[in-house]
């Protein structure tokens, strides 16, 4: 057998070009996650065996799952929720914001996150990311705050967290409660410690693709004040006053919803906090993998860090600038031929979203839930959503793409992380092959094209 001498090795063709795919079609989707081992399937098989499949009937376990919660955010209170929507909204009504209050959230972002702000009727009002943490600024937040301002919504994006130390600041400075979604930033770190427990109240999504999953759906909301996690307490369930010392009264006056806790979620969160240290460490271990990969390709970088806070790698977002890298295309052609180029290796690389969030049809049409509400119910019918004030946000979109959506579990397995390896490492012996195959794409900004996560 010969050996061939690594210079002498016929380069790898793109499957663009011709060569074949590094992983066969549907590959990623089948990455695992959650994973479960013995245990964690023992404590879930346990639940059911027991007959208890609801908070009320199972108040012990709904409260283990709440105190842990608590401890791993280094909060006070946790409230035991069914989605991460649910957790917002009911954090919106933890700070007492009511019908047709303005509330700042970031122009990049999910759209569950306006849509909560919708839910309580309540205003939202954007505020840019920067470009390169894909975050809110104290700057973009002190921006967008108006005397109509009662709340201020910060999201972790992909695992990175914010400035909050300095967002805060400005809340404090105007005599706001800051909202933390950190979703997609369970186990990061920011200044020490974790993130959720810098705001007046956190929320997350605990459904099953994020960090910390759940089986199917459930979400939390935790703090340090009582009296926010009471009222958000009351809108979780029907206007049911459940104290945190677990005594009930039916008080009925305010409206609620129904946004109580599957049992078997809340068993899987307690089970899986015991795996979110390992599985974090291994999310970061695979993204300084793709970061050494990266380098080594000009024009390509990872993630910001910075040195007061430790990402969490939900996903995995890329910049590329075609220009840095020699390349005669506009960023818009490389953009699209990086996703194709992808695909055709079996492997995706989204944008997470073409647009920001003031662009999408919820915030350009104002239907809201039904006869323009709640912004012509509230005498905001005059207010319109513009995408290019949110510059942040759209190089943002145009200039990156994201490695770990749809299939949210890629940077927990190493060997769909050496799938994405070796396509950039193909990328990188290729990149006159990609050159040619991007100038003859369309250069069309990615939010001209109809709305989509993937
Ligand atoms: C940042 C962020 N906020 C809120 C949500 C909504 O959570 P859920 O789907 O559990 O309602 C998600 C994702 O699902 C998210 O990523």
């Amino acid at each position: 057998m010969s050996i061939q001498h690594p210079i002498c090795a016929p380069r790898p063709r793109l499957a663009i070009d011709g060569g074949d795919p590094v992983a066969p079609r549907g590959y990623v989707m089948m990455s695992r996650w959650p994973r479960l081992d013995r245990a964690d399937l023992d404590a879930v098989i346990r639940q059911l065996e027991s007959g208890l499949f609801t908070e009320m009937s199972c108040t012990a376990q709904v409260h283990e799952f709440e105190n842990e919660m608590a401890i791993l955010t280094g909060s006070k209170y946790a409230l035991a929720l069914n989605s991460g929507t649910a957790a917002l909204h009911c954090a919106l009504a933890g700070v007492d914001v009511q019908p047709g209050d303005e509330v700042v959230l970031p122009a990049l972002a999910y759209i569950a996150c306006a849509a909560a702000v919708l839910h309580h009727q309540a205003i939202p009002v954007f505020a840019d990311v920067d470009a390169h943490s894909y975050n809110l600024t104290a700057e973009s937040v002190e921006a967008a705050v108006s005397p109509r301002t009662r709340a201020v919504m910060v999201v972790h994006l992909h695992g990175l967290p914010a400035e909050m130390d300095e967002i805060r600041a400005v809340c404090d400075r105007h005599g706001l409660p800051l909202i933390e979604d950190f979703s997609q930033a369970v186990g990061a770190t920011y200044r020490g410690r974790p993130a959720g427990g810098h705001a007046t109240v956190g929320a997350a999504s605990l459904m099953s693709g994020k960090n910390l999953p759940s089986v199917g759906e459930a979400g939390v909301l935790v703090t340090r004040d009582r009296e926010v996690r009471n009222r958000a307490a009351r809108l979780k369930a029907f206007g049911e006053e459940v104290d945190v010392d677990g005594s009930y009264r039916l008080i009925g006056a305010t409206m609620g919803w129904n946004y109580r806790i599957n049992l078997l979620s809340a068993v899987m969160v307690s089970r899986q906090i015991y795996h979110l240290e390992s599985y974090t460490a291994l999310r970061r271990r695979s993204a300084a993998r793709l970061n050494e990969v990266l380098a080594e390709i000009p024009g390509f970088s990872g993630p910001l860090e910075g040195a007061d806070r430790e990402h969490c790698y939900h996903m995995y977002r890329f910049r590329f600038d075609p220009e840095a890298a020699g390349l005669a295309v506009s960023v818009d052609q490389a953009h699209e031929a990086l996703k194709q180029v992808f695909w055709a290796e079996g492997l995706p690389v989204v944008e997470f979203q073409n647009q920001p969030l003031p662009g999408h049809e919820l915030m350009q049409r104002k239907l809201g839930y039904g006869r323009g509400c709640p912004w012509s119910c509230h005498g905001r019918g005059d207010l319109s959503y513009h995408i290019d004030d949110y510059p942040g946000a759209l190089e943002a979109i145009r200039c990156s793409l994201v490695v770990g959506y749809p299939a949210q579990a890629v940077l927990a397995n190493p060997e769909v992380v050496d799938a994405y390896l070796a396509a950039f490492r193909k990328l990188e012996r290729n990149l006159r092959v990609f050159e040619r195959f991007a100038a003859d794409l369309p250069s069309i900004p990615p939010w001209l094209a109809p709305p989509r996560i993937f």
